[in-house]
């Protein structure tokens, strides 16, 4: 570890057998190059693309992702997302090593302890806040969405807590929903309401000083940076939205499908 503390952040790989999107060979080359730049890891989910029950193939994928990241000595935190929950989770963090969180909170210092990150993880959920004007939810007293609504609740006890007690200066906010409109970009109208919640920015601002950055996955249209109404910057790690930024920037830049951060 140096005296800064570098993240690397990566979201939503969807793996399947027949994607050639983005497969466990791109996945390979992604988290080497990780490991080599950064002091942390994040992996804030839909690392497959079946969306509960794991099948043989999945469960076949889900070992050879756990294998890539057994490897990876550095630390790595993860978020399940809202694909492929249960098993894949245990399977990433048994055999994967990965330390996978939902409302958990760790700290990593330096090698001279002079600079101390504090993760804040949670997968966050949706409550209908961030609906398109024209298009609320059908159904808003559903069985779905009353749970919804209760997970968004009972996230923002923890993030306050998390964030009133933490003693470190520099906290980062780990997400899988989207933690406002800012980084909506491009999705559609209609799923607004379903990507998350503008609770946890309207959160993250009242401990501004305590939040060195927000990072989500989910919104593959999205766009890859934002920022809360208070200026904390907001980072939209999924895999999909930064293929697409690759192809809006010039030759010069550099181009690399994580997000990296450093303080
Ligand atoms: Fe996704
Ligand atoms: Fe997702």
């Amino acid at each position: 570890m140096t005296e800064q503390l570098k993240i690397a952040v990566t979201s939503d790989w969807h793996l399947s057998n027949n994607n050639k999107f983005f497969n466990l060979y791109d996945v390979q080359l992604l988290i080497d190059k990780m490991a080599e730049e950064a002091d942390i890891l994040l992996f804030l989910g839909d690392f497959v693309n079946s969306h509960s029950k794991l099948d043989a193939q999945d469960r076949e994928l889900a070992f050879k992702i756990a294998h890539l990241l057994e490897k990876v000595s550095i630390p790595k935190y993860g978020l399940i997302g809202n694909h492929g929950r249960g098993e894949l989770k245990k399977i990433l963090s048994h055999s994967g090593g990965l330390i996978m969180m939902n409302r958990d909170r760790y700290s990593i210092s330096n090698s001279s302890n002079s600079q101390t990150l504090g993760i804040i993880g949670i997968e966050g959920s949706f409550d209908g806040s961030l609906a398109h004007a024209d298009y609320a939810p059908r159904y808003p007293n559903s069985y779905t969405m009353r749970r919804r609504i209760r997970e968004v609740s009972d996230d923002i006890s923890f993030l306050k807590t998390a964030l009133k007690t933490s003693p470190y200066r520099h906290n980062i906010i780990a997400m899988h929903y989207l933690p406002g409109q800012s980084t909506i970009g491009r999705e559609s109208n209609r799923k607004h309401y379903s990507l998350g919640s503008k609770l946890y920015e309207q959160i993250a601002d009242i401990y501004r000083e305590k939040v060195f950055a927000i990072v989500h996955g989910h919104a593959h249209l999205g766009s890859v940076e934002g920022k809360t109404h208070a200026g904390i910057p907001i980072y939209n790690a999924a895999i999909p939205a930064l293929f697409r930024r690759s192809r809006q920037i010039t030759q010069q830049q550099f181009y690399q499908p994580y997000i990296k951060l450093e303080i």
